[in-house]
């Protein structure tokens, strides 16, 4: 059976379980998963190594000239199953998952010249099909034409929830105020934006997952997924 590889576009705000939802179709699937998120988290990372990014600015044209140096690559890891970010050589998956990186990552995912070169790099990814990736603008900016494109969202109550319970169990001491304020603060920012703001595609299909299990989420987009290679076989 010779079937066509589809493009998957798995858009929605922070902490709506897209990552762990895009990387459990990609496993289903045999796809390649490409978290987005990270991408921007290792450029937050290279900024503030830098000097480039505070809390409350980012130096734009001097951070524009460092991209240069700048060099992000997935390698799979055989021990946990999934491929994971490396800035410059050095594996940086746990240092971009913290709150320093979060309280910057929506001002340096604003700046013209990071959003140019990540999502180059994304859609030379995704050229031959076959890929599921998670992030804001995939279904709208780096790959207008997937075959298949989710929305997830769900209350900031609910993602705020999901996120305290990451960051506690990998160890981070926070407080669900400081999580949910800094939700409410990248959809600000991340739905305001001038360059490729968080929107949903026309042709999304929208999930709210407030009250669905990850199990219900999955079939569904498995479902989705499958009727689609149908259509298109
Ligand atoms: O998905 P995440 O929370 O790891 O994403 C981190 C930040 O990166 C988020 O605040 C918005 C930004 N981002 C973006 O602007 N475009 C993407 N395609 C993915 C993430």
């Amino acid at each position: 059976m010779n079937r066509k590889r589809l493009n998957v576009a798995v858009d929605g705000h922070s902490s709506s379980g897209k990552s762990t939802l895009a990387q459990q179709v990609a496993r289903a699937m045999h796809y390649m998963y490409i978290d987005t998120g990270a991408m921007y988290r290792a450029a937050t990372l290279f900024a503030m190594k830098e000097r480039l990014v505070t809390t409350t600015e980012v130096k734009t044209e001097a951070l524009e000239k460092a991209l240069d140096r700048m060099y992000l690559q997935f390698r799979f890891n055989p021990a946990s199953g999934v491929s994971e970010i490396h800035l410059n050589g050095t594996n940086v998956e746990r240092e971009i998952r913290t709150m320093e990186v979060a309280k910057r990552v929506s001002l340096v995912a604003a700046v013209p010249a990071v959003r140019k070169k990540l999502v180059t790099l994304q859609q030379r990814m995704a050229e031959d099909g076959g890929v599921v990736m998670d992030g804001r603008d995939i279904g709208t900016v780096v790959m207008p034409d997937a075959e298949v494109k989710f929305f997830l969202t769900a209350s900031p109550e609910v993602r705020a929830q999901r996120r305290l319970e990451e960051l506690v169990a990998s160890g981070k001491e926070t407080k669900y105020e400081e999580v949910l304020e800094n939700l409410l603060l990248r959809d600000r920012i991340d739905s305001t934006r001038a360059t490729s703001p968080l929107r949903q595609a026309d042709d999304a299909v929208v999930l709210d997952n407030s009250e669905l299990t990850l199990d219900e989420q999955f079939d569904f987009m498995l479902t989705t997924i499958r009727k689609r290679l149908e259509e298109l076989a």
